[in-house]
């Protein structure tokens, strides 16, 4: 396969025969000279183009819906803005998350609050700032935002995270529609049925309605019609058993994107087409109102916006066939190979004057001291050489978000790029940044300046004040 036809449908990349990869109307190459590597480049009308997509589907298929965007997938003070122009709404997770909406000017009535274990300071911070909407993922948690309402007089807007009983074909990490999920409440047992009694009795919340989620990167439909039907089936046997008739349904997220070229997600039309006739056929089949579709969507809104950039550093045989082109990212900047075995496409560019070698089977390994930090296992692509750039389509979500400073690697920087410019919305880490946290006791700043010779015995000794050999 040639360069351009492996460029050809990952968002907003072109590929120019004279002069390499575009982003944004970027050259890959003079962001990387400009910003340094490792560098994620977001581009910006891709991320606007899909928040539309989702938005004109939702008005056309399932009108009066929502489209929360997934901050989990990636979150930072320029994408709140964006999402927040953009006219969606914005799911969190944590304190954190909250924290960084609302820094950035995020309308919270707009805010949707998700965790399976929000704590009790989590909570309050929500009711404090007029979080719009509570999804309860339990039953302890329900009794314990109610107290919290309850003492400050507020009457949250909550749904009722179900386990719908559905196994999303998708790997078990990302997977949480399974009968024993870690996240939300069992249909079974009458557990649901419970906590939904409880919440329509309380004071002190406002059931909207349900919530559920079965997994990411999904690529086949048939599991999200599953699960409608599962939590329909609950909506009219709580509307038989009530007579109260949930007004929300949120489906979580989920779409899958295109990784590699032989990835086929289905449209971001289909898959809202799809979930809202299966909505309002399942009313029909239960007798009750068709409830508001909202839906969750991450991966489908950045993923395909982004593009990690890597330099090639060490170029090595190993084995008979086996040849390493070590980049200077790893599984610091992209945990999700390491984490869940995920798959992705690379593209060498070479680097200008130079030409283009024989093509090899190549393994993109990142630079970290685990030897699972392989970022591509295999791909064909001509002769990698030191200096050369690696360029991994797909990357804009669960990427940046899930990096860390693990053998001391500082984060890479963002750009975001648009009609040929390119803004940095996060630094580089730098050094200093390893340490800004750390603190050190007076007496071992002060200690450290003694000599321990290669046992560690003066440092053994001064630790618990004696002198001589320990
Ligand atoms: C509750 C919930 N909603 C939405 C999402 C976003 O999923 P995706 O990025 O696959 O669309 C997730 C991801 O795990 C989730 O847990």
């Amino acid at each position: 396969m040639s360069a351009v036809q492996e460029a050809f449908g990952y968002g907003e990349q072109e590929w120019r025969p004279q002069e390499g990869l575009y982003l944004g109307g970027c050259s890959a190459w003079e962001l990387a000279d400009q910003f340094g590597t490792p560098l994620l480049v977001l581009a910006e009308s891709e991320i606007r183009s899909r928040c539309r997509r989702y938005r004109r589907a939702m008005e056309s298929y399932a009108p009066g819906g929502r489209v929360i965007y997934a901050g989990k997938a990636f979150l930072n003070t320029a994408m709140a803005l964006l999402i927040a122009q953009e006219g969606l709404c914005l799911d969190v997770v944590s304190g954190g998350e909250l924290y960084i909406a609302l820094n950035a000017g995020f309308p919270p009535e707009r805010v949707v609050m998700h965790g399976n274990n929000k704590t009790p300071e989590e909570l309050s911070d929500a009711l404090e700032h007029g979080v719009g909407t509570l999804v309860v993922d339990n039953f302890p948690e329900l009794l314990l935002l109610e107290d919290l309402a309850r003492s400050k007089g507020k009457r949250p807007a909550i749904l009722l995270r179900l386990i719908p009983g559905v196994e999303a074909h998708t790997h078990e990490y990302i997977r949480t529609g399974q009968a024993d999920s870690k996240f939300g409440i069992s249909l079974e047992q009458g557990q649901a049925m419970a906590a939904t009694r409880h919440a329509l009795a309380s004071l002190h919340v406002q059931l909207l309605g349900f919530h559920c989620h079965i997994g990411s990167q999904i690529l086949a439909l048939d599991a999200y019609l599953m699960a409608v039907e599962a939590m329909m089936d609950f909506i009219g046997q709580v509307a038989r058993a009530t007579g109260w008739t949930a007004s929300v349904l949120d489906m979580g997220g989920g779409l899958g994107i295109r990784y590699l070229p032989e990835d086929t997600p289905p449209s971001i039309e289909t898959y809202l087409q799809t979930l809202a006739e299966a909505v309002r056929a399942q009313a029909r089949r239960q007798g009750v109102p068709v409830p508001r579709l909202w839906v969750e969507p991450g991966r489908s809104i950045v993923g395909e916006a982004g593009t990690a950039l890597y330099r090639v550093g060490s170029v090595k045989e190993a084995g008979r066939r086996r040849l390493y082109a070590a980049v200077d990212g790893g599984m610091t900047d992209n945990p999700r190979v390491a984490l869940y075995q995920a798959r992705y496409q690379a593209w060498l560019l070479k680097a200008p004057g130079r030409r283009p070698g024989a093509v090899r089977d190549v393994t993109v390994a990142g630079h970290c001291c685990e030897s699972g930090d392989i970022l591509v296992p295999h791909v064909r692509m001509s002769e990698p050489e030191r200096g050369d750039l690696v360029a991994i389509p797909a990357s804009g979500a669960y990427q940046y978000a899930m990096s860390s400073n693990y053998n001391g690697y500082p984060r890479p920087a963002v750009v975001l790029v648009r009609d040929g410019r390119a803004m940095l919305i996060a630094r580089r880490e730098a050094y200093p940044d390893l340490v800004r946290l750390d603190l050190v006791p007076p007496d071992l700043r002060q200690r450290a300046s003694e000599p321990a010779d290669q046992t560690g015995s003066a440092a053994v000794a001064s630790l618990d004040g004696t002198k001589g050999e320990a």
